[in-house]
């Protein structure tokens, strides 16, 4: 997606080899017509899969979800981030390991929302090691829900998500994958979707 790539191009900041910063109009302040846009990219790319539902992360992974959903005519459900847990009952679960925090999150989604006759388009802001996507994914698991792919706004492409998932036959659709942040630059991988 170009005007994404511009966008990252012209705001973000590489803050080391392996992160972005993307305040300015994802992670902190949100562009809304750029939102806007992303949702309509995942429409796109997700038009033909009879999506039920959204799924998605709080909280940066809400905006282009929302957007998603708008466009999609659909509801979105985010999952919850706790750190622990004691009533499990009627919540669907995964431990998620952040590799950059070190540490395990627990995340959640109420079983009224999720069932069986669900078809899901997952959607989060970021995709590095692929932990909280597997998270999303058990829980899809748990509910019985089918799942329809997986929409990323920015992909980096030099860690393991990306390959973990798609080599579990899903269909991920980065809008921009970033294959280095080396000297301080950002490099696009060269193909214009997944
Ligand atoms: P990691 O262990 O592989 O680094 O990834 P993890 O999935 O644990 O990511 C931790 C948080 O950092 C996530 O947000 C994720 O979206 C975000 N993240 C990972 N890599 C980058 C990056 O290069 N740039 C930016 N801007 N974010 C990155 P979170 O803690 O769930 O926060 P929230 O923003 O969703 O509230
Ligand atoms: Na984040
Ligand atoms: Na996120």
């Amino acid at each position: 997606m170009q005007r994404l790539k511009q966008k990252i191009e012209n705001e973000g900041v590489v803050v080391s080899e392996s992160v972005l910063k993307v305040d300015g109009f994802l992670n902190h302040q949100i562009d809304p017509i750029m939102m806007q846009e992303i949702g309509e990219e995942f429409t796109s790319r997700f038009a033909n899969e009879g999506v039920t539902k959204i799924v998605t992360l709080e909280s940066s992974g809400i905006a282009p979800a929302v957007m998603a959903g708008l466009s999609l005519g659909v509801p979105v459900v985010f999952a919850r981030k706790s750190k622990s847990l004691t009533l499990t009952d009627h919540l669907y679960s995964a431990d998620v390991y952040s590799f950059t925090k070190q540490e395990s999150n627990q995340i959640s989604v109420s079983t009224d929302y999720l069932s069986k006759d669900d078809i899901v388009l997952l959607i989060d802001d970021f995709l590095a090691n692929g932990q909280a996507v597997l998270g999303m994914v058990s829980m899809l698991e748990q509910a019985g829900s089918a799942l329809a792919g997986i929409g990323i706004v920015i992909e980096k492409g030099f860690q393991d998500g990306g390959a973990i998932l798609r080599s579990r036959g899903i269909q991920v659709e980065s809008l921009a994958i970033v294959d280095s942040l080396a000297n301080g630059e950002v490099t696009f991988r060269d193909e214009k979707a997944s």
